[in-house]
């Protein structure tokens, strides 16, 4: 890892074309963030925050620049290495949570392990998996919802199961978009003591979000203006 950090983004670039129009959204972004750091991204709506997080996170393609995790370049992944790359290292929570309402909480949360394994593989941990998934649903308060599904649940309950996903294969790093967009702010600042206790304990994560208030709670702020970081 170059000098301690997880996760680089040297000069990204990324354009969506709309019809005849092309329109820039990142314009040479860097970025680079600490093992342990809790870092937040601000930036007005449409400024291009869910793009960098979707790049940052291989789930989009830069037009140019790399990306680069414990200093590998990852877009010299194959297909096969990106997606155990999404799978193993980083962990996702959305504004909406993006749930499997046909599936249970508990489920939902060991998913991401099962999805990772083979049938034999998976038949070779589901017990530890479905204990892991139940840890982590007991340390955020939902030992008692395992069984329920996710749309018996209220928002923040929602949020904190899509957390629990999140850390299931133990992810190097946290990439946590509007997570409080949907809820009122008592919740969302549950939410947050959330991603706080999670970095105090060592946990890596990006956050991005428009609101100032809630990027305060991050231990360092960048601003995503005009397709680049206004401060460093
Ligand atoms: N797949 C796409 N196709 C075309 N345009 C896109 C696409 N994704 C994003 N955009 C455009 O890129 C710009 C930035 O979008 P993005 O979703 O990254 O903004 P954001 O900062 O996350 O905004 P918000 O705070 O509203 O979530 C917007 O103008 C948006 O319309
Ligand atoms: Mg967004």
């Amino acid at each position: 890892m170059r000098d301690g950090f997880i996760l680089s983004a040297e000069k990204i670039y990324k354009s969506f074309r709309m019809g005849a129009a092309e329109v820039s959204v990142l314009k040479g972004v860097d970025l680079a963030v600490k093992k342990g750091e809790f870092v937040a991204v601000v930036g007005a709506s449409g400024s291009g925050k869910s793009t960098l997080l979707h790049i940052l996170g291989t789930l989009d393609t830069p037009d140019r620049g790399v990306v680069r995790f414990e200093g590998r370049d990852l877009s010299r992944l194959s297909a096969g290495q990106l997606s155990r790359f999404r799978n193993k290292m980083v962990g996702f929570v959305f504004q909406f949570y993006h749930l499997l309402d046909e599936l249970s909480v508990l489920e939902n949360v060991f998913l991401p392990t099962m999805a990772g394994k083979g049938i034999i593989g998976w038949f070779a941990c589901r017990g530890w998996a479905k204990k892991r998934a139940r840890e982590l649903l007991c340390q955020l308060g939902l030992g008692e919802r395992a069984n329920h599904k996710p749309y018996q649940l209220s928002g923040g309950e929602r949020q904190r199961t899509a957390i629990a996903r999140a850390l299931m294969n133990e992810p190097r790093l946290l990439l946590v978009d509007e997570p409080t967009g949907n809820l009122d702010s008592a919740t969302g600042n549950g939410i947050l003591n959330v991603f706080e206790k999670l970095n105090r304990a060592g946990q890596t994560i990006v956050m991005v979000t428009h609101d100032e208030r809630i990027a305060q709670r991050a231990g360092r702020i960048i601003t995503l203006a005009d397709g680049r970081i206004a401060n460093k």
